[in-house]
């Protein structure tokens, strides 16, 4: 079996983010997503993976590599336009043969394991097999329906009034059954190549494609509030460790993750949280369900379910920074300069808001 992780595509939802870089890269608890996914595949025992870059290619390949970092063997698929997922399955032909396969959107997150679930695949002779998740706004995903014994019946995207509250998750199982498939299709109202489409192609001509219900939580981390929401599950379900340094006059409470050579002085952790490698955490409170990553500085602030990227200074903040994803190398201080001011620097689609 291989593996086969899309990581193009626009990442418009995240903006300014990721006007500078990919979506997939945006770390959750210090790891960015698209390593979760990697991580996800070799957990279940595949070895080949290939990943679909787009625009942001270059930096996809500087943060990922050869895969040797995870004993697994990358293999990287230009798509030249974001045309569709079926379009990104279409150009992989090349890598990915007749062999069975997984495929995984590179800004998903799952709780659990895929390995069962591949296992299962792998033995079958199923054509393909589906996750889907029962979601309270189905309009934003690919949505089935299924008929009272549970067999497929339909699969449509984001409809606008959805038939069924069961999300297609983004992680897709196929045999060499989906090459005539995406060959069929043709682009949506949206101008994409729909995989969606795709299997629902598979369902009409009689192949056997087969639901599975995900329990576990699921997100899809193109939004913010998603991002920090990812960020928070996760959290809870990391343990404590502590491999920095903590001074006396600090206080770690509950699930608190202190990375190598990150420092805490005279400051209040309450977990669950994770501060980054080389991070400063001086005289300030770092609340739940937030993640500072690497060569940060925070100090006289207060910083509450919140994700921070790397290289970020923050300080002497008169107020709690809540609900908030700060892009890289951002600097966050008070301005004491008279006239008493706002004083910005804020990139296009930058979402600010003051007191
Ligand atoms: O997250 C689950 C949903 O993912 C499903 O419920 C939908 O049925 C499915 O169409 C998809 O919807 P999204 O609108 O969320 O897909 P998005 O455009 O965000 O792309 C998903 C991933 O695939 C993302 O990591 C970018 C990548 N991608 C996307 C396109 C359109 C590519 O690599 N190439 C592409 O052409």
């Amino acid at each position: 079996m291989k593996g086969l992780v899309l990581s193009g595509g626009k990442g418009t939802r995240l903006r300014p983010i990721t006007y500078t870089s990919a979506k997939q890269l945006v770390p959750v608890a210090n790891k960015p997503v698209l390593f979760r996914v990697i991580e996800t595949i070799r957990d279940a025992g595949v070895e080949d993976i290939g990943i679909v870059i787009g625009s942001t290619g270059p930096e996809v390949r500087a943060a990922v590599g050869d895969g040797g970092r995870w004993g697994v063997r990358i293999t990287y698929i230009e798509q030249d336009e974001p045309l569709g997922l079926a379009h990104a399955v279409k150009i992989s032909r090349d890598f990915l043969g007749d062999d069975r396969f997984v495929m995984f959107l590179g800004d998903n997150c799952i709780q659990g394991g895929i390995a069962p679930l591949l296992q299962q695949f792998g033995t079958s002779d199923f054509n393909a097999q589906i996750v889907l998740k029962q979601v309270a706004t189905p309009e934003q995903y690919g949505v089935a329906v299924l008929d009272e014994r549970g067999q497929i019946v339909r699969l449509i995207e984001k409809p606008r009034q959805p038939p069924s509250d069961l999300a297609l998750v983004g992680i897709y199982m196929f045999d060499a059954s989906i090459w005539e498939a995406v060959e069929a299709i043709r682009p949506s109202w949206r101008g994409e190549l729909e995989i969606t489409d795709a299997i629902q192609w598979l369902v009409e001509h009689g192949r056997r494609v087969f639901p599975y219900i995900h329990h576990g939580w699921w997100i899809d981390t193109g939004k913010k509030d998603d991002m920090l929401e990812a960020n928070r599950l996760i959290l809870e379900e990391m343990p404590a460790s502590v491999e920095g340094f903590v001074d006396r006059d600090s206080h770690l409470i509950g699930k608190v993750i202190v990375e190598r050579g990150a420092e805490i002085i005279n400051s209040t952790i309450r977990g669950p949280a994770i501060i980054g490698e080389q991070t400063r955490i001086i005289n300030a409170y770092i609340g739940p369900f937030t993640s500072i990553y690497h060569h940060c500085v925070i100090e006289s602030a207060e910083i509450e379910h919140s994700i921070v990227l790397e290289h970020c200074t923050i300080r002497d903040l008169p107020h709690r920074l809540e609900d908030s994803l700060i892009g890289r190398h951002v600097e966050v201080t008070r301005s004491p300069r008279k006239p008493k001011a706002y004083r910005l620097v804020l990139g296009d689609h930058s979402n600010v808001g003051v007191l």
